[in-house]
């Protein structure tokens, strides 16, 4: 697993759209693997500002969704199909056309869930993934304990995720979702490159347990370990419990350029 500890999440930002616009020129019609929250925003922003740019063309780029909540109209302002709209599509100019994302409302979740993985399958799978991390080590919404061989399916939100959560709904925790549909951690290591970005120092355990320690069902987030394409890109605060930390600045420091990450 590659660290990049860099100054901000604007750095991170930047780091992560420059990597989406290359692979881009190297692959026009990547399937890019998004999440939501407010972490990757700075991504979403950096990227969007190259398409205007010129620098990056997402013409042929293709979207998957990450998570979604159960039992949110799909036109609801929270829905996650409706931020991707919002925050990823719309400013990238994007149509729903190329957009894969689970049903939320389906009647029959399981078989929504089992029709999302093969929708991905049959797309090529996703070239790269984008993560945050849930202070609890979560990715997707892969809770704690959550097999690190699962598939797209139903899981439980934890109370801390809710409460983290609340601030998307008016910090009304009771407004904000038990269930949700996530891609399993098993569906997540099947993507060629997985990235997580981690900022702010409320995530610095969770980075801590993600890099440094076992791997475990506990920290879902350490499942990274057995992927042979991750990197993690965390600013100063996120970092701050990283034993390893000037190892992995002075690998970056050290690395050529036109390896990206
Ligand atoms: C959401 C998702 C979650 C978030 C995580 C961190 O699609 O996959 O794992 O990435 O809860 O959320 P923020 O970035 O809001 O701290």
């Amino acid at each position: 697993m590659e660290v990049v500890i860099v100054p901000d999440a604007q750095a991170g930002g930047e780091l992560i759209a420059e990597a989406l616009a290359a692979l881009l020129r190297r692959r026009p019609d990547a399937l890019l693997g998004v999440a939501t929250g407010s972490t990757p925003l700075p991504v979403y922003r950096a990227l969007a500002a190259r398409v205007r740019a010129g620098t990056a063309d997402v013409s042929h780029a293709r979207i998957a969704q990450l998570d979604e909540y159960v039992g949110l109209p799909a036109d609801h302002p929270e829905s996650y199909r409706s931020v991707l709209a919002r925050e990823v599509l719309e400013p990238l100019g994007i149509g729903m056309d190329a957009f894969l994302g689970p049903d939320g409302t389906a009647a029959d979740v399981p078989g929504a869930c089992a029709a999302y993985d093969r929708a991905l399958a049959a797309a090529g799978g996703v070239d790269l993934q984008l993560l945050g991390i849930g202070t609890d080590g979560h990715i997707g919404f892969n809770e704690p304990c959550s097999s690190l061989a699962s598939r797209t399916r139903i899981k439980t939100l934890t109370e801390q995720t809710r409460i983290d959560n609340a601030r998307f709904f008016d910090g009304d925790v009771t407004q904000v979702p038990h269930h949700v549909i996530t891609q399993g951690i098993g569906t997540i290591l099947e993507a060629r490159h997985l990235v997580l970005l981690a900022t702010g120092e409320g995530k610095a355990d969770a980075v801590a347990a993600t890099v440094e320690g076992p791997v475990a069902a506990v920290c879902p987030a350490s499942a990274l370990q057995l992927h042979p394409h991750a990197t993690v890109v965390v600013d100063e605060a996120a970092a701050s419990k990283l034993k390893l930390a000037d190892y992995f600045r002075h690998t970056w420091a050290d690395k050529p350029e036109w390896q990206g990450i």
